[in-house]
Order: structure tokens, then sequence, then C-alpha cells
């Protein structure tokens, strides 16, 4: 066994949601030469960044490996073009803010989304109109089944809302050693998002010119709405927003003319989680120490003494109601470590 492993090691601490937990073995990654021991083991392995999208639901009985990998580096490609390379230990908001200090378009709208590099790509992370997908060059990765790292194009992730191959056909396949954005020195703002839009009329800045007064306004709406995983524990949006058939979605509309809802994928339409979920007056509801957050009916809490199994039960009792009112499935947005919902 690899030095500085750790059995039956408490997980609480990895995890923005803090659930007790234990795993059978933790390891940190703070060297690449380091991965293939680290994953020479009989047990399950589980690849962990910042914890802020996995929630232990239970023990993992197997080894936690925490991505710890470090570097950010820049390469200018032309008169517009710059290509930055961040590796997955990296935190995301100080890869942004190392952006952004240069003055770069790209990351502005993607401003404090909690957790590291190597999950952006994971679950295409995505905030106000944009998603990583849109600046993602590449993902450099280390294939289990081969033994050798590569660099797969950003084409070949197969990112989706919320989704990749590495979270879905893939899993478990690929560990993400770091990821390649292209990132522009002349940039147009993504304004369509109308709370960033509002936000940024409110402080006089309706066509900024600078990314960094875009980023400004992100964080203070997320201020207002999320809360800081700093101080309340959370994981974020709990639940996807559902993409359903344009005829259910219309039905839906018709009969709930306030019901947001966005154009997806050709014949498709994605609602609000939270405005369904918040219809049914879920704000402020609890199970045991799970809540559901008063000013985001999409984010659970932890009160702080919350047990994966209270987190389980608030989760499928709302599930089940949105199902039964609305006639629509939510899916669970973070990995469910030790259970399903
Ligand atoms: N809404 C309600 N009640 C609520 C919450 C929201 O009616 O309790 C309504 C709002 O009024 C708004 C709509 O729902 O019209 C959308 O709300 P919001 O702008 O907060 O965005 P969201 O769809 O709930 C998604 C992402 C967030 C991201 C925001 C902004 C998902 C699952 N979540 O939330 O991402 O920050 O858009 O782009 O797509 C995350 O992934 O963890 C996350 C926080």
């Amino acid at each position: 066994m690899p030095n500085d492993i750790v059995t039956n090691a408490p997980l609480e601490a990895l995890s923005t949601f803090r659930l007790p937990a234990r795993a059978a073995e933790l390891a940190r990654l703070e060297d690449v030469a380091g991965l293939p021991d680290l994953l020479d083991t009989e047990l399950p392995v589980l690849l962990l960044g910042g914890g802020s999208n996995t929630l232990f639901v239970d023990d993992f009985p197997g080894r936690i490996v925490v991505n710890r990998l470090r570097g950010i580096d820049s390469e200018v490609l032309d008169r517009d073009r710059v290509l930055v390379t961040a590796a997955a230990g990296e935190n995301w908001h100080e890869l942004v803010r190392w952006t952004l200090d240069r003055g770069l378009w790209g990351l502005e709208n993607l401003a404090m989304i909690p957790g590291l590099v190597g999950a952006a790509p994971m679950q295409n992370i995505g905030a106000y109109g944009v998603e990583l997908a849109h600046c993602l060059e590449s993902v450099e990765v280390f294939d289990r089944r081969t033994g050798r790292s590569e660099r797969l194009a950003a084409s070949e992730c197969g990112l989706d809302y919320r989704d990749s191959r590495f979270k879905s056909a893939d899993r478990d396949r690929f560990v993400i050693l770091g990821i390649r954005l292209e990132l522009m020195m002349h940039g147009t703002p993504v304004l369509e998002y109308p709370s960033l839009l509002e936000e940024l009329e409110r402080h006089g800045h309706a066509s900024p010119e600078d990314p960094r007064t875009v980023a400004a306004a992100v964080m203070r709406v997320r201020k207002k709405k999320l809360p800081d995983p700093g101080l309340i524990a959370n994981a974020g949006s709990f639940f996807k927003n559902p993409v359903v058939k344009n005829p259910v979605a219309q039905d839906l509309v018709e009969r709930n003319p306030d019901l947001p809802s966005w154009p997806d994928k050709p014949g498709c339409t994605k609602l609000s989680a939270g405005w369904l979920i918040d219809q049914l007056g879920w704000r402020g509801k609890s199970f045991g120490g799970a809540q559901v957050f008063d000013r985001h009916a999409l984010v659970l809490i932890n009160r702080g003494d919350a047990t994966g199994q209270d987190v389980l039960r608030l989760a499928r009792e709302i599930k089940a109601s949105v199902h039964e009112r609305f006639g629509v499935e939510l899916e669970p947005e973070p990995l469910l470590v030790g259970g399903s919902v």
C-alpha cells in the first residue's frame, strides 16, 4: 500500500455538505507520478476535488483520492486568443480570478462557483448563461484502461447540461488531471440571464467593457441567492433543471404561466426545478438536520447535524411531490455516494 494512506478516514471536512461519513482509505494526489500506485488497489476508487458536488450519504468502502495537483499557465495564441492551462487541483474561483487579473474574457459568468478545476469538465459547470463548454479546449486525463495520460479535445468529452462522459458513460475510467481553456483578450459579454442583466443595469453597467465588471455582478447575484458553503453546509443546486419534450412543457406553461422555461436541445424545453419545488411550499421545510434553503428552493442545506438518511428522505419527498403535482421527474445534480434518490 502506498505511503500516506489514512484508514477509516472521516469525510465531513472533505465535502461542502459536511455529512458524517467515513472512507475505508484516504490519500492525496500531489504529483501525477504517484497516481498509478494510488489506483493500484482491489478497492473501489473515488477521485475527489473540493467536494462541493459530492454528498457522502453513507460510508465509502473504498479508497478516496483527493486531487491536489497544482499549476496555472498561459500561452498567447494570436492577437485575440490565449490558451490557459490549469491543473485539476486548483481552486476554480482562484483560476477565474487569475484570468480576470489578466483581463481575459470567458470565465466571468462562472465566478464564485465552489470546487476545484477538475470538477468543471466532470459536470460541465454552468451559470448565468455560460457553460464551461463555451471555452473548454481540451482535458488532460489519465486513462485507467490503458494506464496512460492523454489529451481529449472538448468535442470528445460528451459535454451536456451538467453532464459529460466522465460523469456518465465513462464514469470511473478517467482521472481528470487538468484542463485547457481558450479565452479571449477582446470578448463580448454574455448577458442573456435576466437577473445578471438587472444587476448590471442597477449599477449603470448595461454594456460592460471589462470582464471584471461582469464577474463582480455575478458575485453579487450569487451572494443574494445562494448560501456561502463556508457558513452554511450545502452543495449548490440539489436537482437539475428538468428537460422535457416541448408538448409537455407547453401544457405545463399553459397551466402555470409563471413557470420559467428555456429552449433546450431541439424539441425540448428546460424547466425551472426551483420554481416547481417552491410552488409546493418546500422552502424552509426540513427532515432532521436537512433543510430546503429558505432563499432558494433548489438548494438543500445541512443545518449542522444532518445525516445522509435525512438528506435522502427530504430529497425523495420533494421529488415525489413534484412528480405527483406536475408529472415531472427530478434528478439529483450532485454525486450521491452511498445512496440514491
Ligand atoms: N425560482 C423560484 N423559487 C426559488 C428558486 C428559483 O421561483 O425558490 C425561480 C427564479 O425566480 C428564477 C428561476 O427559478 O426565475 C431560476 O432560478 P435561478 O436563476 O436561481 O437559477 P436555477 O435554474 O435555479 C441554475 C443553476 C445554478 C446557477 C443558476 C444561474 C442548475 C441545476 N442550477 O439554477 O447552478 O447558479 O442557474 O445560472 O442548473 C449549481 O449547479 O449548483 C448551481 C447553483
